[in-house]
């Protein structure tokens, strides 16, 4: 079986095929473009069922070849940072979009076996109260989470209109080891162990549910393995926490005080609330969460003391502007 996951580069995908590597994987072809989020530090290079590929899902003929040669497809890869889509949207659409739709039509082309679209609980917009099920009006609000609503209905699409085997996920916020510094957990606990302080949006009142990057890629694994073709599966089950309490949690962790810590202009459009119901995943294909917060807080924290030889050239090249 050969397996290709794009944007394995990045945070998630790389756990991914981590996990499918440390298990007897398949052969697995990486296809990622390394943007300033990706980076090869996060790939097992030398292991001989993988394949890295680097090269742009948008680019037809490159992805033609490669789904030509595979028999499934995870789709990791995309522009991911919500604050970055608010300064310019045109890679979130190029890449999120049209790069979607690029391997889509692949897919269809070459008669792959399935294809699992990795989306996000953003789709579903602000949640006030309760969880979002999986068929819940999408109302995405930044230009990120729309362009990736986009993308998840173009995929759903594909199934309806010509019957391709496409699953959707709908996960989320991550935490965990490799994540780029720019996200709240790796800039916030990065800025602290250089001694830094912590841009805290607003009155720090949103709420986000952190779940372990491990029990993220469990739960696609099993879409993959034991979904259903057309579906969509949300997968949460972390713990909720507003800004506020995470950052005292960082702060803890980090041996720092509340005097770390800036109260900063809000992002715009900011959404105040996330929150799937991960029942279905649950009930059809056993997904649980198997982290527990505190000690996988703990580990995170302590994966960045330990490793400043993958964080820091990368803080420095978006501090010099270069990402
Ligand atoms: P990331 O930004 O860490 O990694 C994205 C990867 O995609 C990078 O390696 C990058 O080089 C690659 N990439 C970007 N544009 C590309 C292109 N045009 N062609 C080929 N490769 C390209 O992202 P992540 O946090 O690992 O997220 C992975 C996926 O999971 C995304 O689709 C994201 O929307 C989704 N997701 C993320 C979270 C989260 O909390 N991080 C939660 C739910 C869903
Ligand atoms: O919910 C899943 C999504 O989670 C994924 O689809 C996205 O790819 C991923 O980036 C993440 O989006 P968020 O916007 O929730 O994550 P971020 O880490 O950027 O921000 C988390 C919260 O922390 C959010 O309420 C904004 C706040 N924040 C963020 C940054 C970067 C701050 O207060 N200060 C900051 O400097």
């Amino acid at each position: 079986m050969n397996l290709l996951v794009t944007g394995a580069a990045g945070f998630i995908g790389s756990r991914y095929v981590r996990m499918l590597l440390a298990a007897g994987a398949p052969q697995i072809t990486v296809l990622d473009k390394l943007t300033y989020a990706g980076t090869l530090d996060n790939l097992e290079l030398d292991h001989p069922a993988l394949e890295f590929v680097q090269g742009d899902i948008r680019d037809a003929e490159l992805v033609d070849k490669l789904v030509a040669g595979a028999d499934q497809l995870v789709h990791f890869a995309a522009e991911s940072h919500v604050d970055r889509s608010i300064l310019g949207a045109d890679d979130f659409v190029l890449t999120n979009v049209v790069g979607t739709q690029t391997l889509l039509d692949a897919a269809l082309r070459h008669g792959l076996e399935s294809f699992v679209h990795v989306s996000t609980d953003e789709v579903y917009g602000s949640i006030a109260e309760g969880s979002a099920g999986e068929e819940r009006l999408l109302r995405p609000s930044s230009p990120y989470s729309a362009s990736k609503a986009s993308s998840d209905l173009i995929a759903l699409s594909y199934h309806h209109t010509h019957g391709l085997d496409v699953r959707v996920t709908r996960c989320s916020n991550n935490y965990g080891p490799h994540q780029f510094p720019e996200k709240v957990i790796p800039l916030f606990v990065t800025n602290l162990l250089d001694g830094g302080n912590v841009p805290l949006y607003g009155e720090g009142l949103n709420v986000r549910d952190w779940l372990h990057v491990d029990d993220h890629c469990r739960g696609v694994e099993l879409v993959r393995t034991r979904g259903r073709a057309g579906e969509v599966y949300n997968i949460g089950g972390g713990t909720e926490l507003t800004n506020k309490e995470l950052t005292g949690l960082l702060l803890d962790a980090c041996g720092a005080d509340w005097d770390r810590v800036r109260q900063v202009e809000d992002r715009k459009g900011h959404d105040l609330r996330y929150s799937v119901d991960w029942s279905k995943a649950r009930d059809e294909l056993g997904y649980r969460p198997a982290h527990d917060f505190t000690t996988g807080l703990a580990e995170t924290v302590a994966w960045y003391r330990e490793n400043r030889a993958w964080w820091e050239p990368l803080k420095r090249r978006v501090e010099r502007g270069h990402a």
